[in-house]
């Protein structure tokens, strides 16, 4: 259902030549005039420019730029991912928020989003720069009814998601590298942090974090890192609308994450190889216990990193990097 909140947004812009009073507004929400009243309040605070007028009523003036949960929904074409979101200006990171607020009992499709991160995680726990309004920081929450083992296909599936939104909507097509790192011309723009909470054999929820550099200009991006970083905006020469892009990768996630609980994994490992960076070169492979160079073959059936092992043999990894 849809909130009364989108509703009085659908009708303000529905109308936003003319005045519509507070009466009609109020009879085609089944609401209160006070009640209206109050969601004005709301929206104005949101960034929502509404005039009002005695004998007049309500005209919007302009909508705002800055993220919120109801700019975020406004428009977000989605059946439950994003239903709710959770929309903060700072936070330390969008992944502490979302574990503590799906061990509240958060619905699947929960949406954490950050302007800014203070704590960002990456993977490996090493930091990520979240600059504030440049990028976009959120975690999702998802409760699939899968094996803890495969929570592991769900962060090739969000890698192939963000591949496709960039692809698609920015028109550059960028590579990823194992696991889920997105390039564009061979720099890094975006990661994927996977975590998850789970029993043996059940899942309890994952928690889908994705760090993405939309619009830092080329001399705002972190150095200090040992790989070369970029941001869309660097790499496309303009800027984008970050709401836009949320948007995009929520609408594009559900479609892919509903098509994998269908079909599994086929479909994702092909999607993921077609943008896949280094397959069939030389990489240098590191794991917890040896580094060594290999042959990069692809991905496994289940997910895992197809490469040749010291005496040359295919081995399956679950848990390396490829150094930069
Ligand atoms: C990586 O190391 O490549 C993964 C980076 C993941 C960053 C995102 S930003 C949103 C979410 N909150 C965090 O603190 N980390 C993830």
């Amino acid at each position: 259902m849809e909130s009364n909140r989108n509703r009085l947004i659908a009708l303000l812009e529905e109308n936003k030549d003319q005045y519509i009073s507070g009466q009609k507004l109020s009879e085609q929400l089944n609401i209160s005039r006070s009640a209206i009243w109050k969601h004005m309040k709301e929206l104005e605070k949101d960034g929502y420019e509404i005039e009002g007028k005695s004998r007049k009523g309500y005209r919007i003036i302009s909508f705002p730029d800055k993220l919120s949960e109801n700019t975020l929904q406004w428009g977000l074409k989605t059946k439950w991912l994003g239903k709710t979101i959770i929309h903060r200006e700072s936070i330390d990171s969008t992944q502490f928020l979302a574990h503590q607020t799906a061990r509240d009992g958060a619905a699947h499709g929960t949406v954490i989003i950050a302007d800014e991160q203070t704590k960002g995680k990456g993977r490996m726990n090493r930091e990520w720069h979240s600059a504030p309004g440049k990028g976009i920081w959120l975690s999702m929450i998802l409760r699939p009814q899968l094996l803890p083992y495969l929570a592991a296909q769900l962060t090739l599936l969000a890698a192939t998601v963000l591949a496709d939104v960039v692809n698609e909507h920015i028109g550059v097509r960028p590579q990823i590298k194992w696991p889920n790192d997105i390039l564009i011309n061979g720099k890094k723009t975006a990661g994927i942090l996977t975590e998850m909470q789970a029993e043996q054999d059940q899942i309890q929820y994952v928690v889908i974090g994705m760090g993405i550099n939309v619009n830092q200009a080329e001399v705002e991006l972190p150095e200090n890192i040992s790989y070369k970083a970029t941001s869309i905006r660097a790499e496309s020469g303009k800027e984008w609308d970050i709401k836009e892009l949320i948007q995009q990768i929520l609408q594009t996630f559900e479609h892919a994450y509903e098509s994998y609980i269908e079909n599994g994994f086929p479909e994702v490992k092909e999607k993921w190889e077609s943008y896949g960076f280094k397959i069939g070169e030389m990489i240098d492979i590191k794991t917890m216990q040896d580094e060594w160079r290999s042959e990069f073959l692809g991905i496994a059936e289940d997910g895992a990193l197809l490469a040749t092992d010291r005496e040359g043999h295919e081995t399956k990894l679950y848990s390396a990097e490829i150094k930069w």
